[in-house]
């Protein structure tokens, strides 16, 4: 009976250690349109109100806000023309790489430009099957850009982070910052982005928050470029807030 405390301690301790385990463990509960918490940021996130302000004149292409978000998911990607690949010497993640692949005023004397306006069975058409072709509105905005004398703008595009939709809002922000990387047939890092379904499955793991607000722990998103301003990662999270809809 002499090591009877030490045995009883011992099992206090296990049941306090093993009860105080449970009682953190979190539960969840789905209720649906209900907020879905974000993991790893140890905050709650809280709605966040910017109107975008420094919009660009009227007309007016932003590079680094519209051209460069679309050339780097549709070409500056491992094994094309992100810094470390630069295949053919092209790398296409900042304005100097791309401002050396285009004629200012004049789209079609523009390598860029051919390649991505090229008959999609030509050899140099650009992306690469099985790489989605970019959308017509994304062709236009780079040849626009390039018309405009492929200037390094860096004005910005009108952003309310309040009332966000998922197809107005948020759906568009993916296609033109990420989708190029992260199609079904060129999934990068296995990640699909092509559809709410799968979008919300990065919204409940906490990934899409994580990696476009640079939170530590995750990877930076898009990984080369400019962040996404700050309007729209508020979009992004009062969408998240609000539900995550499909809306
Ligand atoms: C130029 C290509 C490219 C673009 C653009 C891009 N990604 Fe990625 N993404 C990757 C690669 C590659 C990985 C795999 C991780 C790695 O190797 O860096 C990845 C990984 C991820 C992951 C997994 C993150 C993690 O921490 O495990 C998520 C989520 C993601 N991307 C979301 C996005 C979102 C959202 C955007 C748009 C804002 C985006 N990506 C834009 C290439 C890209």
């Amino acid at each position: 009976m002499k090591n009877t405390p030490f045995w009883f301690c011992f099992l206090c301790t296990f049941v306090l250690v093993g009860f105080h385990a449970c009682k953190t463990e979190p539960l969840t509960i789905e209720i649906p349109g209900a907020p879905i918490p974000i993991e790893g940021e140890g905050e709650t996130p809280e709605y966040v109100s910017i109107i975008e302000s420094d919009l660009c004149a009227e007309g007016v292409i932003s590079f680094e806000r519209e051209v460069l978000p679309i050339l780097v998911a549709g070409c500056a990607y491992s094994g094309c023309h992100n810094a470390a690949s630069h295949e053919d010497g092209i790398v296409l993640e900042d304005y100097q790489g791309i401002r050396s692949e285009v004629e200012a005023g004049d789209p079609n004397d523009s390598e860029i430009y051919e390649t991505i306006t090229e008959n999609p069975n030509d050899d140099d058409f650009m992306p690469p099957s099985p790489a989605y072709p970019l959308t017509s509105e994304q062709i236009t905005i780079v040849r626009q850009w390039i018309q405009q004398g492929a200037n390094n703008t860096t004005c910005r595009v009108p952003c309310n982070s309040e009332n966000t939709s998922f197809a107005a809002d948020i759906f568009p922000l993916i296609q033109d910052n990420c989708l190029g990387c992260h199609q079904p047939t060129n999934a990068l890092g296995g990640i699909n982005l092509e559809d709410y379904a799968h979008i919300k499955t990065f919204v409940a793991n906490g990934q899409l928050m994580g990696s476009i607000k640079h939170t530590p722990g995750y990877f930076v998103m898009p990984p080369t470029g400019e962040k996404m301003t700050d309007c729209q990662i508020a979009q992004v999270q009062n969408w998240i807030i609000e539900g995550a809809l499909d809306n």
